[in-house]
């Protein structure tokens, strides 16, 4: 029998398939159209040929991929189109970089609750993993103690994702700062998963300056900040040439390169992504005011903690028994999906609101009916 199984959120949500209108938990920012797209550039993709794509990924993106780096980090080093390598979604990246760093008895570190991949790729690999317990009584914040705490010979890598899915809680440029210098003391490799950090809508310190490290490695994406997951490009960047020379090879081995076509439109979402990100952003943060809104009418019944930053947050269902029964009630009733917060490592009554999308308001006008109709029954 196989040693995979599906990322437990990816199995929940392909079990109640048929009854999901519309998903609450949505980790992406606004989708736009191809048209919409498309309308930002001047190039015709109709002529353009449909061969491969290079290995690497196409220069023009890459480069498009390090500027987008540069401008949201302060790293002193100047990093090239060669530091980046595409993939087909942060996920292929991540799986690489997993296969090239990870071997059974390695040790990671890694923020429970969690994107269900960090944590699941590494256990099948037989990779032991040190999980760092965040707490919403201390508002889901970590500090270097808890990664010191948790270092031993055997780290082999430390895993980072700020903003965080799911608590949306940030890792600030001051504490970066300190995870840097302590995964360069023990000389071991630093992942940060960086998909949502453009969606900074408080303008917080969260530029960082990992790069400058040889062994740090960043993943981007185009389908949190830039909410276009239709386009199924990621990509990791690093300084070390072995490390790039491995992802090269795993990619080579999969899908060997990425689409053209997808290559093509990231391309104009990243040369045109500060306007993409204004509106997205302006969208988020006038998701946050309506459920925080909606949180003061219902403090009985539920709390959260707005994000930091990113579109993520976890909010508690009270005086409930299990928030499984919850959520599966509640998407049978109503067609929205919640996904409950032990998909993500985190028990507790707790699900992850997504505050993404345009029809956000809509689905929580559906939402207060259902919650209005149960108080009453
Ligand atoms: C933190 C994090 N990293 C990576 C990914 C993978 O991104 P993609 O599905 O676009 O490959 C996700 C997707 O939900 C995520 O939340």
């Amino acid at each position: 029998m196989s040693k995979y199984v599906l990322p437990k959120h990816i199995a929940y949500t392909r079990g109640l398939a048929d009854h999901i209108n519309v998903n609450f938990s949505d980790s992406t920012a606004q989708a736009l159209t191809y048209e919409q797209l498309c309308a930002f550039s001047l190039d015709d993709l109709n002529s353009m040929p449909l061969s491969y794509s290079p290995v690497q990924g196409d220069v023009l993106l890459r480069e498009s991929i390090i500027n987008f780096h540069q401008n949201l980090n302060c790293h002193r080093q100047t990093l090239k189109a060669d530091n980046a390598v595409t993939f087909c979604g942060a996920q292929e990246a991540l799986s690489a970089i997993y296969q090239s760093l990870l071997a059974a008895g390695d040790e990671i570190i890694v923020l429970t609750p969690s994107y269900p991949s960090l944590v699941a790729m590494a256990k099948s690999m037989g990779v032991v993993v040190k999980e760092i317990a965040l707490s919403a009584d201390n508002h889901w914040q970590v500090s270097i103690a808890d990664f010191t705490r948790l270092m031993t010979e055997k780290t082999r890598l430390i895993v980072l994702n700020s903003p965080h899915n799911p608590t949306g809680s940030i890792i600030d440029s001051a504490l970066a700062d300190q995870l840097l210098a302590l995964a360069k003391q023990q000389q071991c490799y630093l992942l940060s998963d960086d998909v949502s950090q453009a969606s900074n809508y408080h303008d917080l310190a969260l530029a960082h300056r990992y790069l400058d490290y040889s062994k740090s490695i960043v993943v981007g994406v185009m389908s949190k900040s830039l909410g276009l997951a239709g386009i199924r490009i990621g990509w990791a960047v690093t300084q070390d040439d072995s490390l790039l020379n491995s992802l090269l090879a795993i990619k080579a081995m999969s899908s060997i390169c990425c689409s053209k076509v997808d290559e093509k439109l990231a391309c104009i979402a990243l040369q045109h992504s500060d306007k993409i990100i204004t509106t997205n952003n302006a969208i988020i943060r006038n998701n946050i005011a309506l459920f925080s809104a909606f949180i003061n009418r219902y403090k009985q019944a539920f709390n959260w903690q707005p994000p930091q930053a990113g579109m993520l947050a976890l909010v508690e269902v009270k005086n409930i028994d299990s928030i499984v029964a919850w959520s599966n009630a509640l998407v049978k009733k109503t067609g929205i999906l919640t996904l409950p917060s032990e998909l993500f490592g985190l028990q507790g009554n707790y699900f992850r609101l997504g505050l993404g999308q345009n029809h956000f308001a809509q689905t929580l006008a559906i939402f207060e009916q259902y919650i209005d109709g149960q108080s009453i029954s």
